[in-house]
């Protein structure tokens, strides 16, 4: 069925036991767009997003991505979807090149163009000279440029990014903010998780911010200033007062006693 959203949650709730991770959560993206999920640890940013791929099962409610209903078509929806983990599970005795080569022969990408994207997304992300290296020997941030590469090797037409930029350097982060920009151009829809507020105010046409398992704010840098009653504010100082954690020289005094 054709759905003008690349993403549509319904009623969509999860619980592990008695923790509701995901609350009742309605949400729709448009294909094209640059959405950033934001919200303290915990208020189930990355259960939302491995509902969106299938990975986890919700309780309640349908999770429809890109036209296709995620717990009937989950293969599907993988093929269609580059996803970057919180915390990767990658081959750590493969070297880099050998890693995204297999990655590569997964998704089906041809040989030509598996040396063609390998060998450019290596040098935008500065890992030429080290993809013969075992990836156990990489920095935090090599393994996520590593990570990332993975994601992009097969042209997806949506990005599920779970705190992407995290452990890049600003040069690398960068980097993935203008490629992201630019696929967007072409039609590509991305949703990233992120606690990098200025990342997400700069790139992002809408925001979610999450508490709770609840989308409590939803909209672009204007309307959540309405939403917090801020009108010139930053979304640092927007997400603390929606987020209830406005008043945090308390905190800190209690933390420094
Ligand atoms: N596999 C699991 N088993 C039990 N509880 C889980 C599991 N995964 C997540 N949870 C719980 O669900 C809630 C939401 O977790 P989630 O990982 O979605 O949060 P998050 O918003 O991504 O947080 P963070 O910013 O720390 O990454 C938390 O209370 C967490 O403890
Ligand atoms: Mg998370």
């Amino acid at each position: 069925m054709y759905t003008q959203f690349a993403v549509e949650l319904k009623d969509v709730t999860k619980r592990y036991n008695e923790i509701v991770a995901v609350n009742n959560l309605n949400l729709t993206i448009s294909t094209g767009e640059i959405f950033g999920l934001l919200g303290p640890n915990g208020s189930g940013k990355s259960t939302t997003l491995k509902m969106l791929l299938g990975l986890v099962q919700p309780d309640f409610g349908t999770v429809n991505v890109l036209g296709l209903d995620v717990q009937r078509q989950p293969v599907e929806v993988k093929r269609l979807v580059g996803y970057v983990p919180e915390s990767p599970n990658i081959y750590e005795f493969l070297t880099g090149i050998e890693y995204l080569d297999f990655i590569a022969d997964i998704y089906g990408v041809s040989t030509a163009e598996k040396k063609q994207r390998i060998t450019e997304y290596l040098k935008a992300m500065q890992l030429e000279g080290r993809e013969g290296d075992m990836i156990n020997s990489y920095s935090d941030g090599m393994k996520k440029k590593i990570t990332l590469i993975s994601a992009f090797l097969h042209k997806p037409k949506l990005f599920i990014l779970d705190e992407p930029l995290n452990a890049l350097d600003p040069r690398s982060a960068r980097i993935v903010k203008d490629f992201l920009h630019e696929l967007k151009g072409q039609g590509v829809t991305t949703i990233m998780s992120t606690h990098v507020l200025e990342i997400a105010e700069a790139l992002c046409d809408r925001i979610g911010i999450m508490y709770q398992g609840q989308l409590l704010a939803l909209g672009n840098m204007d309307e959540l200033r309405q939403k917090a009653s801020l009108p010139k504010s930053g979304l640092e100082d927007i997400f603390l007062k929606l987020t209830g954690t406005e008043d945090l020289r308390a905190v800190v005094e209690e933390l420094t006693k």
